[in-house]
């Protein structure tokens, strides 16, 4: 049987899809495994299932050996494998496109009334114990209704952010690569984006391109009174930028669920009131991360089977 090595605990419905391809590793450390421990845990695999704070690159594949078929990630990011490295080696792929989408849409959703609403805050102060009481001008927020939502990235999570949007009576504007003629918002330049909305929100891939794309000219190019909601990854936005727009008051708040340097968080950002952390939640529901893990299961099992992945990725 052909070992399949498992980076991090994933649920028993996906490890039996596995087990009917192949032996299944599944790492006992309830923490990403070091460089050097994923290259040892690899060693001998025909195929690797990675998380999103795997680095999957050449020395990986060097380390599992020759019989190295498939890379399953269980994420629709893969910024974390070297994809050019694994076609060069005839290493095959794969992510978990689609079964995530409402989730994160869910959660985008969840951020930007946070913010607006001021749950984060209002939240702290009923556990401070602090007196409080109600009264009209108390703890004071804003609608959605009739603002503007920019979306940078129109892919399938854009897409569902901009539908739950259009339900709270947002306009939509949207950059990315192409017009999207099924697509009813506005698309516009990046900076067009950056200018006319009351709240960003991320939804491209991290790429060379869109590292730090939010830096401190983006966020000076905002409007002073506007969010920025990030549910993609940390590096899209550079955080010691933000927390200098923050203090200078050029955004009104941020909510962010991925950080630059996971699970750190620019120190800055910890105490202010107006900035929602999460913890990289967007797929997180019982639904979906069983979902995610039992599309990777099947990309290894039809790989290990001589077959076509459901969901590959190409370089
Ligand atoms: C992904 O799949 O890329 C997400 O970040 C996981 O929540």
């Amino acid at each position: 049987m052909p070992k399949i090595a498992v980076t991090r605990w994933i649920p028993d419905e996906a490890v039996r899809v596995l087990e009917s391809v192949g032996e299944v590793a599944v790492s006992p450390a309830d923490r990403p495994l070091t460089p050097e421990e994923l290259r040892e845990f690899v060693s001998g695999s025909a195929a690797v299932v990675s998380m999103l704070h795997d680095r999957i690159d050449s020395t990986v594949a060097e380390a599992a050996g020759p019989g190295l078929k498939v890379v399953a990630n269980v994420a629709v990011g893969y910024d974390n494998v070297d994809v050019a490295a694994m076609t060069e080696r005839g290493v095959v792929v794969a992510n978990t496109p689609g079964v995530l989408t409402d989730a994160t849409a869910d959660l985008t959703f969840g951020l930007l009334l946070a913010l607006t609403r001021r749950l984060g805050e209002g939240e702290r102060l009923v556990r401070s114990g602090r007196p409080w009481s109600f009264h009209l001008g108390f703890l004071l927020g804003s609608g959605l209704q009739g603002t503007t939502l920019g979306i940078v990235g129109l892919g399938q999570i854009g897409r569902a952010v901009a539908e739950r949007a259009a339900a709270f009576g947002m306009r939509i504007v949207y950059s990315g690569r192409s017009r999207k003629a099924d697509f009813a918002g506005e698309f516009v330049p990046f900076e067009e984006v950056l200018r006319r909305s009351d709240f960003v929100s991320l939804h491209c891939p991290l790429t060379p391109d869109t590292r730090h794309l939010i830096d401190a000219a983006a966020l000076r190019a905002m409007k002073p009174g506007a969010y920025l909601v990030n549910t993609t990854r940390g590096p899209v936005v550079d955080e010691s930028a933000l927390a200098d727009a923050l203090e200078a008051g050029e955004i009104a708040g941020a909510a962010l669920d991925v950080f630059e340097a996971e699970p750190d968080v620019e120190p800055r950002l910890l105490g202010r009131e107006n900035v929602v952390l999460t913890p990289h939640l967007g797929s997180a529901t019982v639904e979906t991360r069983t979902a995610m893990a039992v599309l990777a299961a099947r990309n290894v099992a039809s790989v290990l089977a001589g077959a076509e992945p459901l969901t590959e990725v190409s370089a």
